[in-house]
């Protein structure tokens, strides 16, 4: 494919049919979901995997996620126990990735899985990302479609200023109602977050009824994606900011006055769907330095903290 026009595709399915058309020429489909944005191919086509890293600019030894229309048809790319059948009962489709033992016969590029022995699977809950995988019918590798180490796209106009380009199309599923990535679980032994994200580690831990190692855990596997400086905006990010320095635009939380505020009656999924959208307006109104107010870190403040944190941490 040559990936000069990026073509907008209408969430119908006609839409999905140019969309899978796509794809199967090994071309690149950005799409919505319920969490963010995802940049789509083939996770068969080596050529066509290798295209999203090109259009990311992301470093190669970073796996990517397969999304998948349902658990069925997760399973047949890799092993399922207890666990992850159980995870999957309770957060499936949702914003919930698990990590579990790859397939021998699933046939997925070695570019997927950084050449890993394990995959990372979800199913989406948004009817846009559901027909286009329905259509296609196959195992799609999707990372969030925004260059890397850059803000989370949770627009279709995000990803098109992102990737204009370097990508074929996006369907345009409107704005992401969860608003930050998925929370990723390792299966693969006792079971492990690797990535705080939409749904709450207290919701995984209630699930499976025994407490569950966390990111910062000094023996919790780390995932290889989990780089300190990431979802960057152009200006520095100071946090837990209880006051305003001159110079600073505030993004607030909570009963504090400012122009972009996650949440002022402070519900930390309303601040979760806001906080790329408000991130990306901040590069947009050239802030060179952002105050963030302090966040909560419970329930999807710890997601948006994650981030935050990443935001804030010193760039190459
Ligand atoms: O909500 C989401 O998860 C979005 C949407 C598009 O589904 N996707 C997303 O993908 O956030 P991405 O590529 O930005 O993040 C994927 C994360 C990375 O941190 C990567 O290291 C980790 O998943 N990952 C992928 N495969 C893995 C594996 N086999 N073991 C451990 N971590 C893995
Ligand atoms: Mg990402």
């Amino acid at each position: 494919m040559t990936n000069t026009a990026l073509q907008i595709l209408a969430p119908d399915a006609n839409g999905f049919r140019s969309a899978a058309a796509i794809m199967r020429a090994g071309g690149l489909v950005a799409f919505g979901t319920e969490t963010v944005y995802g940049l789509g191919a083939d996770a068969r086509n080596d050529t066509a995997v290798a295209g999203i890293y090109a259009a990311k600019g992301r470093p190669s030894f970073n796996p990517l996620i397969v999304h998948l229309p349902s658990l069925a048809a997760a399973e047949e790319y890799c092993d399922f126990n207890d666990v992850a059948r159980a995870l999957a009962g309770a957060f499936w489709p949702g914003a919930l990735t698990l990590v579990l033992p790859l397939r021998a016969d699933a046939g997925i590029s070695k570019l997927v899985t950084a050449g890993l022995d394990t995959l990372a699977v979800r199913v989406p809950d948004h009817a846009v990302a559901q027909g286009f995988l329905s259509e296609f019918g196959g195992p799609v590798a999707a990372p969030s479609a925004n260059p890397s180490g850059r803000i989370s796209p949770t627009t279709a106009d995000h990803v098109i200023a992102g990737l204009a380009g370097k990508i074929d199309a996006v369907i345009d599923g409107g704005p992401c109602a969860v608003g930050v990535e998925s929370t990723i679980v390792s299966c693969v032994d006792a079971p492990a977050i690797l990535r705080a994200g939409g749904i709450p580690v207290e919701a995984i831990t209630a699930c499976l009824g025994r407490a569950v190692a966390q990111p910062d855990d000094p023996d919790t596997p780390q995932s290889p994606g989990q780089l300190a400086s990431h979802y960057a905006p152009q200006g520095q990010v100071r946090l837990n900011a209880m006051h305003v320095e001159q110079g600073e635009v505030l993004l607030g939380f909570g009963a504090v006055s400012a122009r972009l505020n996650l949440s002022a009656s402070g519900d930390l999924t309303e601040a979760a769907a806001h906080l790329f959208d408000y991130l990306h307006q901040l590069d947009a109104m050239g802030a060179t330095r952002i105050a963030v107010s302090p966040i909560p870190d419970h329930g999807l403040g710890r997601a948006i903290n994650d981030r935050l944190k990443r935001a804030a941490a010193p760039r190459d």
